[in-house]
């Protein structure tokens, strides 16, 4: 197995490439965002690449997101001597090798079989912490069987069926999970016209229903439906549409193909999933219960007010993350970045903070470290570099966005991720017009 993210990962990661590259090989994942990007894109479905890099609406948000990026510059310091880097952060109570976490990503078989196990094990190889997504494509345990003893935490989409929310809750502890991630911001899913389009969501496809075709609640749900048919319920008119969906769900769905298609059970899990998977209705009410519902700690994700972080801190939770979802659910929404700036304003230095949402490369962890980030989850490149290349993709996205954060500290004269902090920015001004 290949190491673990240790300190000097910058100039590690630059031998390897230029040694490589002496010897006539060219990385297959390139070491700039927009080139992964580009390649990402080639390599990907239209449905795929339309769920996985769309954005909500006009795709404001995804631009904001980067945008405030660019109102931010790094203040390099000289002659600093920050030889030995220390990148290590603890979180909620246990040592991470680094503050980059996998973020969870919905439905990423669109982009590679086997997609969440693949990006467990790059996640152990570099010993990055992963966030296992509630629409994942392998079930949890599954996932958590290929880490070892490296973090994982575990998303939760609060279901209308509270038992449900409480098997979920009761796997991710058996998995030993170091974290309950209660995302807050997909009560409902966004206006998302890439994939309107085409019309195309994988959940219908039974992809990214994993968690839910592997939970006894769920499954009893699905059982109890069945027996009891919905008044009213049209029947499927056979169209070569409604076929291809039929076949993909046998596939997407656990047990062998022949019989899942015979099955009605692959077809009644994609409709639970989607009446039941998120609540429209939550409210603090609902949050307020976690705390007597599981020895985790809990971390609420999608945060972007001021009064909303300081509402969760009320409630007791262990952790923030600032978030917009990656721009995916309301348009021309305010940027996480700056959403980061003002909730740690009100919250204080005190507790703890993550961000997701724009980080593209190891100076935007800097960057957001810098504005008070006690970690940062990294999204979609990580997708990309899976699509690019499967596991090994996956970690050098990780090795590369770890290399460029430590080469950063070491021309900022930061030896470790608390000497980042905001004397190493200015505010930009050049960049400072409105971006298209
Ligand atoms: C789900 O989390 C999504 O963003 O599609």
């Amino acid at each position: 197995m290949a190491a673990a993210v240790t300190p000097g990962a910058g100039l590690a990661r630059l031998a390897t490439i230029y040694r490589e590259g002496t010897l006539g090989r060219r990385p297959v994942v390139p070491a700039d965002f927009a080139e992964l990007e580009r390649r990402a894109r080639r390599v990907s479905s239209r449905k795929a690449w339309a769920y996985v890099a769309g954005g909500a609406g006009e795709g404001r948000t995804m631009r904001r997101n980067r945008a405030a990026f660019d109102r931010w510059a790094i203040m390099p310091r000289m002659a600093a001597g920050a030889v030995e880097r220390d990148l290590s952060v603890q979180l909620l109570g246990t040592r991470h090798t680094t503050p980059v976490l996998l973020a969870p990503v919905g439905a990423a078989a669109l982009m590679g079989r086997d997609s969440d196990v693949a990006i467990a094990r790059a996640a152990a190889a570099t010993g990055t912490a992963y966030v296992f997504s509630n629409q994942g494509c392998n079930p949890m345990e599954e996932c958590a069987a290929a880490m070892g003893d490296t973090p994982r935490w575990v998303q939760l989409y609060w279901s209308t069926d509270e038992r449900l929310v409480d098997s979920l809750i009761q796997r991710a502890e058996a998995i030993g999970a170091g974290a309950l991630v209660v995302t807050l911001d997909t009560t409902v899913l966004g206006w998302r016209p890439q994939d309107l389009n085409l019309g195309s969501l994988p959940f219908s496809r039974g992809l990214g229903i994993a968690q839910y075709t592997s939970d006894p609640r769920f499954r009893q749900i699905v059982t109890e439906r069945l027996a009891a048919p919905q008044p009213g319920k049209a029947p499927v008119r056979v169209t070569p549409g409604a076929v291809r969906a039929l076949l993909a769900m046998a596939r997407n769905h656990p047990g062998p193909f022949w019989r899942n298609l015979r099955s009605p059970v692959p077809r009644a899990s994609v409709e639970t999933f989607l009446d039941i998977y998120s609540n429209p209705g939550l409210n603090w009410e609902h949050l307020a219960t976690l705390r007597d519902r599981t020895r985790l700690p809990i971390v609420l994700k999608g945060i972007l007010h001021p009064d909303d972080a300081g509402r969760a801190l009320e409630l007791g939770v262990d952790a923030i993350v600032v978030s917009n979802h990656g721009g995916r659910q309301v348009d021309n929404a305010v940027a996480a970045l700056d959403a980061l700036v003002a909730v740690r304003e009100r919250v204080g230095a005190q507790p703890t903070v993550l961000f997701d949402s724009g980080i593209r490369t190891g100076a935007d962890v800097f960057t957001a470290l810098a504005l008070g980030a006690d970690a940062v989850l990294l999204g979609r490149p990580h997708l990309y570099g899976f699509a690019l290349a499967g596991r090994r993709g996956v970690e050098d996205v990780i090795r590369n966005v770890i290399a460029e954060l430590d080469l950063t500290m070491a021309l900022t004269g930061a030896p470790s991720i608390a000497a980042i902090t905001r004397d190493l920015l200015r505010r930009d001004s050049w960049q400072s017009a409105p971006h298209g």
